[in-house]
């Protein structure tokens, strides 16, 4: 190498050194990605404990016909970031919110409180690296669907009972308010939790998933449900708007919205070639999907479709969500993915 001498040979050299600086990370770059939430997010632990949702339709320990978004993302981050590592609290059918209902009936699935105090619990056991300028520790946060759908079955037999007892119902206005309300306090309080521990570098709140447009929410509730998610979303993102300063110069730790759930929305219809059935989902479950029924019947088309079962999408926008609208929203967190010109070409 030092016998080169002409003045080709060091521009040669020059470029080599800048391409090789923009593919391979620095050796010395770690990324520690800490997932909490719901069946979306899940990637085996209630599989670990319940061998639900049952393998015979549903990809192995996944709530949809394939990998996951974390699967997609994590293959992903691992080809540009020297080290990545994992690590999943996510429990499909989890709650933002302690649930009386889901502690009584399935105990192993943790709420987002349970999921917090479990990473907490890790890293006193020193399994989470400290952050430092060459080790980001971020955590995703991203819970709330299943608070809002256990909400809404709740009001519907009060609906119906006090249609049966001929006397006034709930009012959804204020049930609506108060749910929000709650969903948004859990989130926030968990997020200051993990801050507050010094444990990690960055927290993303993802926005609420747009619920509105699952096959399983009835026609009539499509619009409440719309309301509801926006509301959420909206005080979220004036919430973290407030909190991010106090949070990053009391507890060192960076706080970020991830938008509004209409990006997500959109990708359902940006992707290429487009889903030809956006509204009926490849199978329908009857009953709950923690159930293992033997007897689904399941479409020939899946990949035309963008919902798998009639809560959750198929792997296919998995896929889609992980890289182009993931991805692309971390890279934008400085220094947290490196802005490879591969990893770019993602971004819209
Ligand atoms: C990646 O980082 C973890 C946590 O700091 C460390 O235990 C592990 O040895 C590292 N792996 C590599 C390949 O550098
Ligand atoms: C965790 O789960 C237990 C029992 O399931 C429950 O009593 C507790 O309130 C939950 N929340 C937290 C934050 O530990
Ligand atoms: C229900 O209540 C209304 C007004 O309170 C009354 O007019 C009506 O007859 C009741 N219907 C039944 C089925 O009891
Ligand atoms: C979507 O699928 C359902 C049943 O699988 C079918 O009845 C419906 O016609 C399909 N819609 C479109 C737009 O293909
Ligand atoms: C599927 O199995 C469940 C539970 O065994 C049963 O209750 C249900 O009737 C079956 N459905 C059909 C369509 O056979």
């Amino acid at each position: 190498m030092a016998l080169i001498r002409s003045s080709a040979g060091a521009l040669l050299l020059l470029c080599y050194i800048h391409v090789t600086f923009a593919i391979v990370p620095a050796t010395d770059t770690k990324l520690m990605l800490v997932l909490e939430g719901d069946s979306i997010t899940d990637n085996g632990n209630v599989y670990k404990n319940l061998g639900v949702p049952n393998p015979k339709f549903y990809f192995p320990g996944r709530f949809t016909n394939g990998p996951n978004w974390v699967d997609y993302l994590t293959d992903t981050l691992t080809k540009f970031v020297k080290n990545v590592t994992v690590l999943n609290y996510a429990y499909g059918g989890a709650t933002a919110c302690a649930n009386s209902e889901t502690a009584t009936l399935v105990p192993s699935i943790k709420d987002l409180g349970n999921q917090t105090a479990a990473f907490l619990a890790d890293a006193a056991a020193g399994k989470i690296p400290k952050p430092s300028a060459d080790t980001r520790v971020v955590l995703v946060q991203w819970v709330g669907s299943n608070d809002i759908d256990g909400a809404l079955r709740q009001l519907a037999a009060a609906q119906a009972a006090a249609a049966a007892a001929n006397t006034t119902g709930p009012d959804l206005q204020s049930a609506g308010f108060a749910l929000a309300t709650a969903i948004v306090t859990c989130r926030l309080t968990a997020a200051q939790t993990v801050a507050a521990s010094g444990v990690v570098s960055d927290i993303i709140l993802l926005p609420t998933s747009p619920l509105y447009q699952a096959p399983a929410v009835p026609d009539v509730y499509r619009p409440a449900v719309t309301l509801l998610v926006n509301g959420i979303d909206s005080a979220l993102a004036g919430q973290v708007k407030g909190l991010a300063g106090t949070f990053s110069s009391t507890f060192k730790t960076r706080l970020h919205w991830a938008g509004d759930s209409s990006w997500i929305d959109r990708l359902s219809t940006s992707i290429v070639p487009p889903f030809k059935n956006m509204t009926y989902p490849c199978l329908w479950n009857p009953r709950s999907v923690l159930e293992k029924l033997d007897n689904l019947t399941v479409c020939t088309d899946v990949d035309d479709r963008y919902f798998f079962d009639q809560i959750h999408p198929t792997t296919r926008f998995h896929k889609h969500f992980a890289l182009k609208g993931i991805l692309p929203r971390l890279q934008q967190l400085r220094g947290l993915v490196p802005r490879r010109v591969a990893l770019n070409r993602f971004v819209m």
